[in-house]
């Protein structure tokens, strides 16, 4: 036997192996001032470019005041309770109508946060006898959902249709001698390298296979199509997304999430979802300031195309420079070089310290060994200095990258740190 507590202290788990070197720096940074793109770190201002706040709403006046009035009014915990015991509300249900609408579909349904929501989505729409096929990159409340699942299930290689395609063969033999079904999950836009799920061509195979679709949308949903209904309206086929989902952590600039889809799964999502059930309903500031942002969403396309204009603006201009941006074809922006983790530490301390730019930096093992993956999130209130600012300090510091700089300062930092510091 051995004493649980010993075990962690040998090993801290894939972040916390990070804690002594990154913790307040890499992770757990503390940001100061409100949140919009000059934020303070550590004393000094940083062009900030890793809030997932697209459209700029974190700050939007309407949006602040419609959240302190309900505050005054009702308090940061009303309603009492659950949903289903205390917790409904005359605007729990208005929004649900409206996100409905928004999102091209017959009912929606309120979660109180996404990733809870999800787990319970997908523990609630299989049974044993059904089989799960998603996406190998799925977000972490994907993997924990499936992870609640007790039959079968089968991972597919990132946004490969041939590889779903073949897992769906499997999958099917498997349901017909089960007598289940098949759920098929992927991300609408996959968060870290901006890729959206193909799901134009996850839709056609319907016709060859009998499956449900579950479409985790939390980087589409007010970003990508006409009216910002997400990555289904982008690709033209958000008719045939069976269960639709997104957080309001991200366009919605808020906390909460919601489930879409046809009248009687949603019905049923309500009267099954645990995460909801057995916990505190969504409370009023943040469901009347969700129908605030909604009606920005609606009513001002200009801001979306403005999110757009910066998009565009600051993905060309870095492959313009000659950076690699993989194939993200979504607002989110990661920035691929070549390096070790130890230079990607000095990069990123230098970006911040020197040229005042913060981003996220992702190194191994989410992305492959030798990569260092820095991704920024545009947004719609970031102006044409910002972006400059941004480009220009890009080219510096790749020039020190490519001539060797941070790999000589790491060598010594190493020499110095001794090999805990070459583990990282
Ligand atoms: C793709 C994706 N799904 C789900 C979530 C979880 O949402 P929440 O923050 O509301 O728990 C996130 C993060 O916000 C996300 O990026």
């Amino acid at each position: 036997m051995v004493d649980i507590f010993d075990r962690i202290k040998e090993n801290p788990g894939p972040l916390g192996q990070f804690a002594d070197y990154g913790e307040g720096y890499f992770i757990f940074p503390r940001l100061e001032g409100p949140i919009g793109p000059r934020m303070k770190f550590q004393g000094k201002e940083v062009v900030f470019w890793s809030a997932n706040d697209y459209l700029g709403l974190c700050n939007h006046p309407e949006v602040k005041e419609a959240d302190a009035k309900a505050a005054a009014e009702y308090g940061m915990f009303y309603p009492m309770g659950a949903r289903a015991m205390s917790g409904e509300t005359d605007a729990h249900l208005q929004l649900e109508r409206e996100l409905a609408e928004f999102v091209q579909k017959e009912a929606a349904y309120l979660l109180n946060f996404g990733y809870q929501g999800m787990l319970s989505i997908i523990d609630a729409l299989v049974s044993r006898n059904d089989v799960i096929v998603y996406d190998v990159d799925s977000h972490a409340c994907i993997v924990d959902g499936v992870r609640l699942h007790s039959g079968k299930r089968f991972t597919y290689r990132h946004n490969d249709i041939e590889s779903l395609e073949k897992n769906l063969q499997r999958a099917t033999k498997v349901a017909e001698e089960n007598g289940g079904g098949i759920l098929v999950i992927t991300e609408g836009v996959f968060g870290m390298r901006g890729q959206q799920g193909k799901l134009k061509e996850i839709c056609e195979l319907k016709k060859k296979y009998d499956f449900r679709l579950l479409v985790d949308d939390a980087h589409g949903f007010g970003t990508l199509g006409k009216t910002g209904a997400g990555a289904g309206e982008e690709q033209g086929c958000q008719d045939q997304i069976d269960v639709y989902f997104s957080t309001f952590a991200k366009s919605m600039a808020g906390f909460g999430a919601f489930v879409a889809g046809n009248k009687e799964i949603i019905r049923y999502l309500k009267f099954n979802l645990r995460s909801q059930i057995f916990a505190k309903s969504l409370t009023m500031p943040m469901v009347i300031g969700g129908l605030k942002r909604l009606e920005l969403l609606r009513s001002r396309p200009e801001i979306k195309a403005k999110l757009w204009e910066n998009v565009n603006k600051l993905q060309s201009g870095l492959r313009e420079r000659g950076f690699n941006l993989g194939d993200t074809n979504t607002c989110v922006t990661p920035v691929f070089m070549e390096g070790s983790p130890v230079e990607a530490t000095l990069l990123v301390k230098d970006l911040r310290e020197n040229f005042g730019i913060f981003t996220s930096v992702v190194v191994y093992p989410v992305i492959p060994k030798g990569m260092i993956l820095l991704r920024l999130i545009p947004t719609a209130s970031h102006t044409d200095a910002e972006i400059n600012e941004t480009l220009a300090a890009f080219e510096a510091i790749h020039e020190k990258l490519v001539s060797g700089e941070y790999k000589k300062a790491a060598e010594k930092l190493l020499a110095e740190q001794g090999l805990a510091f070459k583990e990282i």
